[in-house]
């Protein structure tokens, strides 16, 4: 939600900030700005709209310092204006500054400053920062910044990753943390901080994470960042390198970040299943909640949290860890969760479930959850985010990095890693079948092959079928059992990305109600394996079909019975069903990609979405 990006050093910033910015977009793209102190005065640009229409706007300007700031924007407070843009400089000129959050007591901060004179622009809460900042120097002219910062921060409310200059520290770069992620990448003599390591690692891999409620002054001749706590001492930082690879962040050939990482699943699966199956005996093996295993063994019941599209995948775990693991499982929307008063008993495990790790409400969940005294784990991606960071144990999905804004390699890699923890807890609880358990890990090692032939050979004849999907105003996705998550999934895949209202449904609740909107117009995607429900299905489609509608079935390959229902058929391999949904997601993923692309729709950054929630 939001990118920020910020320099100090010896180059010339523009360019450095603009690149960063072009790959932080995928975080918002309402509209973006950038500041440089030039030696005697902030340089500021904003622009409304996207990270290109601000470096067409900044074109032949001469702009350069080797101190800036810069921010692209998912509008929270204000419309996404020139006006609201970010940076905001105070109204002294002393501070200007960028920021991800929302500052909760932003009106009371405005009423205070209104007395003492000072009129905000701009509808932000952002802009009531900057002057508050500056107004609290002035109060204080002889502290240091790390008072100023820690006095203006004690009186303010929500969250925020902000960074700043001030006009009469030349150079300095100030950066604050709560809640929203920031980090420092350590270069030679300059420093690249960012809300993402995306826009740090083409600079360099060693990076500082700044821990909750930390701050950190920057300046080119420090050998170190000086962080300090905001309210007290902070911990030694600790450095980190980032191994992701820069190529594998740009887009390699493809048109769209999101079919690069519907190819790039084959890879991810394997990535995510690499040293974690041990042979003979054939056994799962995962280092990363293996100090926490007595505990997970001990629990009566599991809690799976998240939101969208790591929520589905949560269901998906719900399914394979009841079956497996005879352990009873909820899955519930971390926002939900976290406001509901939930009973959390002695023993509980809460697991959250998150690609980029930031997801405030998954977050904020596993934090309720621990401090009522649960066991917390992590399913994430972004090595050394934050719910990896505050968890007590997790695993790793290693998918790479996930630009698209619509999640699907992380999704399948999810399921890789819940598949994983299933077999794992089924084997040492001695609750699966070990034909049944050896079978799993056996075709799970074939998946990521699998996969890369689905792609390759359902990818044209999904684009020929968008072409009838493009002019729908309407679609019903269908599933059951572990495939029902999958129609939620391609139901949301769908509607973010091209904009056409879909539905997921369990097939058989079909009739309690969406059965009414099925014409000759309404299509119908049903997931039909020969799977233990499939003569059901074939009911719930004869349901459809007898209304007109049309029904394009994902079935299982060598299937030919289905072809008589449903006007298009699309094959998957025949895989045990507890695997299933990492292939019937395919299609699905295809289809909303090439919709969208015929819509003429922005698939990589679909409109009001960000790719990381980190507001409520
Ligand atoms: C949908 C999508 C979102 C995310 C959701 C959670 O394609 O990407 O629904 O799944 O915002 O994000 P993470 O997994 O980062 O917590």
């Amino acid at each position: 939600m939001c990118g920020i990006v910020a320099y100090t050093g010896f180059r010339n910033a523009t360019p450095l900030l603009v690149e960063g910015l072009r790959r932080l977009e995928y975080r918002g793209y309402d509209s973006a700005g950038i500041a440089v102190f030039s030696g005697e005065r902030f340089q500021i640009y904003k622009q409304a709209g996207k990270v290109s229409a601000l470096a067409q706007a900044i074109r032949g300007e001469d702009i350069s310092g080797t101190v800036g700031i810069a921010h692209t924007r998912w509008a929270t407070h204000g419309a996404p204006t020139h006006a609201n843009a970010h940076p905001h400089l105070s109204y002294d000129e002393n501070v200007v500054l960028v920021h991800n959050g929302i500052i909760e007591n932003h009106g009371f901060l405005r009423a205070r400053l209104e007395k003492e004179g000072i009129h905000p622009v701009s509808e932000t809460d952002t802009e009531i920062l900057s002057h508050w900042i500056a107004w609290v120097r002035r109060q204080f002219p002889t502290l240091t910044w790390t008072e100023v910062i820690r006095r203006a921060f004690a009186d303010v409310e929500g969250t925020f990753g902000v960074a700043m200059m001030v006009r009469e520290a030349p150079n300095l770069l100030i950066l604050v943390r709560r809640f929203s992620p920031l980090l420092i990448g350590l270069g030679q003599g300059e420093f690249i901080a960012a809300s993402d390591a995306t826009a740090v690692i083409p600079h360099t891999r060693e990076v500082i994470h700044l821990a909750e409620d930390q701050a950190a002054i920057l300046h080119p001749d420090m050998d170190e960042p000086q962080i300090f706590g905001l309210r007290e001492q902070a911990c030694a930082p600790r450095r980190e390198y980032i191994d992701w690879d820069v190529a594998a962040i740009e887009r390699g050939g493809y048109p769209h970040f999101m079919l690069k990482e519907i190819f790039e699943q084959p890879q991810a699966i394997r990535d995510c299943i690499r040293g974690r199956i041990r042979q003979e005996p054939l056994e799962v093996r995962l280092g990363g909640i293996s100090g926490v295993m007595d505990r997970i063994l001990g629990a009566s019941r599991l809690t799976l949290v998240g939101c969208g599209t790591s929520w589905h995948a949560a269901l998906v775990g719900k399914y394979l860890i009841e079956q497996l693991v005879q352990v009873p499982v909820n899955v519930e929307y971390a926002s939900e969760f976290r406001y509901r008063d939930p009973v959390i008993l002695h023993g509980d495990v809460v697991m959250g479930i998150s690609q980029s790790g930031e997801t405030a409400d998954t977050l904020a969940a596993l934090r309720m959850a621990k401090s009522r005294g649960a066991l917390i784990l992590g399913v994430t991606n972004v090595v050394g985010s934050s719910i990896p960071r505050e968890t007590h144990a997790g695993i790793y999905i290693h998918a790479g990095p996930e630009i698209g804004v619509a999640s699907t390699k992380a999704f399948t890699a999810q399921l890789s890693a819940l598949t994983l923890f299933a077999l794992h807890l089924g084997a040492v609880r001695y609750t699966i079948d070990r034909n049944l358990h050896d079978l799993l890990i056996e075709r799970l090692l074939t998946l990521p092959d699998l996969v890369a032939q689905t792609l390759d050979r359902l990818n044209e004849p999904i684009k020929k079928l968008a072409e009838s999907f493009a002019s729908a105003t309407n679609a019903l996705y269908l599933g059951r059992g572990y495939n029902f998550p999958v129609a939620l999934e391609g139901a949301l895949k769908l509607k973010e990305i091209s904009y056409i209202h879909a539905e997921g449904y369990p097939a058989a609740e079909m009739k309690h109600g969406p059965i009414a909107l099925i014409d000759k117009n309404m299509p119908v995607v049903v997931i039909a394996l020969r799977d233990s429900l499939y003569e059901k299905v074939l009911s719930n489609i004869q349901e459809v079909r007898a209304r007109g509608g049309r029904v394009i079935a994902i079935a299982t390959e060598g299937d030919e019975n289905i072809q008589q229902y449903a006007e298009s058929v699309f094959y998957i391999p025949d895989v045990p069903e507890p695997l299933s949904p990492i292939l019937t997601v395919l299609p699905l993923q295809l289809l909303a990609y090439h919709t969208a692309v015929l819509r003429g729709c922005d698939v990589d950054q679909p409109r009001n979405l960000a790719k990381s929630v980190t507001v409520e």
